[in-house]
């Protein structure tokens, strides 16, 4: 891979999603990589390492990217809501509601964080292919969006919403049986698929729904993957849901919001060629506007709910080079101060990144390493093959593109705790999830008596 050169960015600096580095990346006069005004190494000194770093100007640019392109390239209304499974945390929901964007959530911990960090119930959705009674309850309670994904979503909500009391809203999601190139565990809207209802099921459930005096089916979703780079499926999705909405009109229902879900990639190597945030609301927004004039009907709100083109690019992770063994004409291994606890998707997804030497960014590679994490499993690989400059102990390298699906993926594998996350911005830094301590993972254990009495 050629050296990675964080000052080259791409000439549309508004769409954070085409650069490696967060937008703000400059080098100093000294050569030193710096991101939000903040230089790297002053941050590990810190902060401690592995760090977990946010620019707030990459993010920001990206919600205004989004609300922006909306605006100018749909005629109906329209709201871009965050997936907050890519990186949750009460900092990050703040920002995303003062950004004037809703946010969606799976679980009762993303959506606690979500209202935490401000986001009320008119802009908060909850997604989920086995949601709990606890989930359904707070999701109502709170007057958010429930987006149901199966007949059981349905059933637990008719048994605990009351009858005499305000609607459920709800939005259906649909397995549009699209299929995209992208890593298979992250497709989901092909129809083997265990998300959302199967399209020859809809107009049963269209049914079902029109009887249930205590909800207010107010919306369609689908999402069909992530990391995609083409613009053609979600082209197709436009005609599926509309399609379904001129369907669920006919049944009875008052379709108001049509959710085309996330997906659009990030460049995390040089070869990565993602279309901007830009390009892909206005292939979006042309479709959906096309396929409703084709069949009369009146424009929906549109909505989507990006997560990791709206963070991805605005993170980078700071780690400390520790121990190295040469195995003579095989190959090097440089080990790290984290890796897949931190960092879960090469062993995942084998996942490709890019990375540099913060105090060396522009300088020539002079040998090739596997970057190795320092959990207790030979996988455990964040780059089978990086060309840097020589690095010593303690030098500090940055991997970029882990703002998305990184912390909110991470593990406590080995019991290594979990990084500290910062957010950076003209020049400071705010610490937003602490460093967790080695004591803290025992907060949870509990040794039974007759185990206590042994030792
Ligand atoms: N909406 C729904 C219903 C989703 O399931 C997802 C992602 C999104 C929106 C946001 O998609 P995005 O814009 O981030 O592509 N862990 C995998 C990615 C899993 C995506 C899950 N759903 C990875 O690290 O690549």
């Amino acid at each position: 891979m050629p050296p990675l050169k964080p000052y080259e960015k791409d000439r549309n600096l508004l769409s954070p999603n085409r650069n490696i580095a967060p937008i703000t990346a400059t080098v100093n006069e000294q050569g030193k990589l710096c991101i939000g005004g903040c230089l790297l190494s002053d941050l590990a000194k810190r902060y401690g390492t592995p760090l977990y770093i946010l620019d707030e100007e990459s993010i920001r640019t990206s919600c205004a990217a989004y609300r922006e392109s909306l605006d100018k390239f749909y005629e109906g209304s329209s709201l871009a809501i965050y997936a907050s499974k890519a990186n949750s945390s009460i900092a990050i929901s703040s920002i995303i509601k003062s950004e004037g964007l809703g946010l969606d959530a799976v679980s009762t911990g993303e959506l606690i964080t979500a209202m935490q960090g401000g986001i009320d119930g008119h802009s908060l959705f909850l997604h989920g292919n086995n949601k709990s009674q606890e989930e359904l309850l707070i999701a109502y309670n709170n007057q958010a969006t429930i987006v149901i994904d199966n007949e059981q979503d349905i059933n637990i909500l008719e048994a605990i919403v009351p009858k005499d009391d305000k609607k459920a809203k709800l939005m259906l999601r649909l397995t549009p049986g699209i299929e995209c190139h992208t890593h298979e565990y992250i497709r989901t809207g092909h129809l083997d698929s265990k998300f959302g209802f199967d399209p020859d099921k809809i107009e049963e459930v269209f049914y079902r729904l029109k009887d249930c005096k205590w909800a207010s089916l107010e919306g369609l979703h689908a999402h069909i993957g992530s990391q995609i780079f083409e613009l053609q499926p979600h082209q197709d999705l436009a005609e599926v849901l509309v399609e379904s909405m001129l369907l669920a009109k006919r049944i009875g229902h008052e379709i108001k919001d049509l959710n085309v879900g996330g997906g659009l990639g990030i460049k995390y190597t040089l070869s990565d060629d993602p279309p901007t945030i830009q390009d892909w609301i206005k292939v979006v927004a042309q479709a959906i506007s096309k396929a409703c004039q084709d069949r009369g009907l009146g424009l929906p709100r549109l909505i989507c709910e990006p997560g990791r083109s709206l963070i991805g690019s605005a993170g980078l992770t700071i780690y400390k080079v520790g121990s190295r063994k040469i195995i003579p004409g095989i190959r090097t291994y440089l080990s790290i101060d984290g890796g897949m606890s931190d960092n879960p998707r090469p062993i995942t997804y084998q996942s490709e990144y890019s990375a540099c030497l913060v105090d060396k960014p522009l300088e020539p590679p002079e040998e090739n390493v596997t970057l190795a994490g320092k959990h207790c499993e030979s996988g455990d690989i964040l780059f089978k093959d990086l060309a840097i400059p020589h690095s010593n102990f303690g030098d500090v390298l940055a991997v970029f593109g882990t703002g998305a699906y990184n912390s909110s993926m991470g593990s406590n594998y080995n019991r290594i705790p979990r990084p500290a996350m910062i957010l950076v911005r003209d020049g400071g830094s705010d610490l937003i999830q602490r460093r967790e301590q080695p004591e803290e993972l025992l907060r949870y254990d509990v040794l039974p008596e007759h185990l206590r009495a042994l030792m």
